[in-house]
C-alpha cells in the first residue's frame, strides 16, 4: 500500500469509529483557487439564493432557521470545477472499499454565509428524503481567525466538537446521526457542501 492509501485508510477508519473525520488541507492551493474564482462569478452574477428548508413539497425559507446563499453545481454544466467532482468520485471510491458504503449519486452546492447568519441544530436528512449518507464539507475562508465566527458544532455523545472553517479543510461525518449547528459568522463565510447519496433522489431514481 502506498502513502496515499494509507493516508485514506486512515481517514475512512476515522469515519468509521467516531461518525467525523476532519483533514486538513485536503485541496491544494490549485483546486483552492479554481474553487474560489468559480465562487466569486457566481456572486457577482447574482446567481447565489436564499437556501431554503425541507423537500420540495414541503420547502420554506426561513431566515431564522438558515442563513446561507447556495448554487447547486452540476457535474456537466460548471466543467470549470472538473478537478473537484474527480476528486469527489475518488472519495466516493474509497468510502466504497474501506467503508463497504453503497453510494450512488451525490449533490453539491457552494454556500455563502453572509455576516451575522447562521444554521441551527439539525440533521441532513429530510423526513421524506433519507438517502443522503455522507456530508461533505470543504472550508473555503483563507486568514480565518478565532472571533470570525461561523464554527460548524458537531454535537456528539453530549459533547460540542468546534470545527474552524479553514480554508482547505475537509470534514465528513455520517448525515443520519450527526447533529450540527452553524454559528452565527462575523465575517462573510465561504463553504462547499454536499452529500453522498445512497440512491440517486427524486425523479431520476424514480425513472432509473
Ligand atoms: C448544511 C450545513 C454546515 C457548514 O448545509 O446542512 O450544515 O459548516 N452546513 O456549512
Ligand atoms: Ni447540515
Amino acid at each position: 500500500m502506498n502513502d496515499s492509501e494509507d493516508q485514506w485508510l486512515e481517514w475512512m477508519d476515522r469515519l468509521a469509529d467516531d461518525d467525523y473525520v476532519i483533514v486538513d488541507d485536503f485541496i491544494s492551493e490549485e483546486l483552492f483557487s479554481l474553487i474560489m474564482e468559480f465562487f466569486h462569478q457566481k456572486e457577482v452574477s447574482n446567481e447565489l439564493k436564499k437556501a431554503g428548508i425541507g423537500t420540495q413539497k414541503d420547502f420554506q425559507v426561513k431566515a431564522e432557521i438558515r442563513g446561507d446563499f447556495i448554487y447547486w453545481l452540476d457535474k456537466d454544466r460548471d466543467t470549470a470545477l472538473s478537478p473537484f467532482f474527480q476528486l469527489m468520485d475518488e472519495l466516493t471510491q474509497k468510502l466504497k472499499q474501506f467503508c463497504y458504503l453503497s453510494l450512488s449519486g451525490s449533490e453539491f452546492h457552494i454556500a455563502k454565509y453572509p455576516v451575522g447568519s447562521y444554521y441551527n441544530r439539525h440533521l441532513d436528512q429530510f423526513s421524506e428524503s433519507t438517502n443522503r449518507q455522507i456530508t461533505v464539507l470543504i472550508y473555503l475562508n483563507k486568514n480565518w481567525q478565532k472571533g470570525d465566527g461561523g464554527e460548524l458544532v458537531i454535537y456528539k455523545d453530549g459533547q460540542e466538537i468546534m470545527v474552524e472553517p479553514v480554508a482547505k479543510r475537509l470534514l465528513l461525518f455520517k448525515s443520519a446521526v450527526i447533529e450540527h449547528e452553524v454559528l452565527t459568522t462575523n465575517i462573510p463565510r465561504y463553504s462547499l457542501t454536499g452529500w453522498l447519496l445512497q440512491q440517486p433522489s427524486g425523479i431520476g431514481y424514480l425513472l432509473s
